[in-house]
């Protein structure tokens, strides 16, 4: 695992957006896992500029959405799907074949487990993940405690994700149970990168970065990924202890 500190938050988003720019020109049917959220909002705002300005084919690249939230409706505007639609699909157009993304109303959320699981496995499995870090070091929806085994799976949300969560929404909503890809996923991905920005992750990233590889901190795990980057702006690294 590599640790990157940018200046900015802005110098970071371009650095994650140049890197999926380099994976889809290097592997143009690339397999890319993306979460949602703050913090890679602007690195997604910048991708379709920078494929176009590089002249990128984008049309065979095909894109996961890394979680979602059980019992929301993808037109929620809080919806992580809402979110890869704004953001990634509608922007680059992306055909239906190009795209799966969890379905949080699906009637057998095994089944769509199932589906997500065969579907990555089908092409290979995941070239590129792209994650953030919850405020309880969750990634995606990889709750502290959960297996290092499991594939995608249903999970009950804790305390800390069903209160942060409320920022995406613009009502009050009941946030009782994810669903997402696992952390054997992450474990298998050819190459993760782990995003975080701003003061208010510097507390879960020292914990991530420098405290036991633990299961009740389950970002803690990219630490064993061979190909694993961990990249963050200066105000997400302030509590880091400096090099000597
Ligand atoms: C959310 C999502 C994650 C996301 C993380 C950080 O709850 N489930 O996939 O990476 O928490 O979100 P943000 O970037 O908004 O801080």
């Amino acid at each position: 695992m590599k640790i990157t500190v940018f200046d900015d938050h802005q110098a970071l988003s371009f650095q994650v957006a140049q890197m999926m720019v380099a994976q889809i020109k290097n592997k143009p049917d690339s397999v890319i896992c993306l979460a949602s959220g703050e913090t890679p909002f602007l690195a997604y705002h910048l991708l379709p500029t920078l494929l176009l300005d590089e002249g990128v084919d984008h049309q065979q690249f095909t894109l996961i959405g890394l979680d979602e939230w059980v019992n929301i409706p993808s037109q929620n505007t809080g919806s992580c799907s809402y979110f890869l639609h704004t953001t990634l699909i509608g922007p680059l157009k992306l055909s239906l074949s190009q795209f799966k993304l969890f379905d949080g109303m699906a009637p057998d959320l095994q089944t769509e487990c199932d589906s997500m699981d065969e579907f990555i496995s089908k092409r290979g499995g995941i070239d590129l993940m792209v994650v953030g870090i919850g405020m309880n070091g969750h990634i995606g929806f990889n709750e502290p405690g959960v297996s290092t085994e499991l594939y995608a799976h249903v999970i009950d949300l804790d305390d800390t994700t069903q209160t942060v969560g409320q920022k995406y929404f613009a009502d009050k909503t009941t946030l009782g149970q994810g669903i997402t890809l696992g952390l054997k996923h992450l474990q298998e991905a050819n190459a993760a990168i782990l995003m975080a920005s701003g003061d208010r992750k510097a507390h879960i990233m020292k914990a991530t970065l420098e405290g036991p590889i633990d299961p009740l901190i389950p970002s803690t795990i990219i630490r064993n990924h061979p190909n694993g980057l961990v990249m963050l702006d200066q105000k997400a690294a302030s509590l880091l202890t400096p090099n000597e």
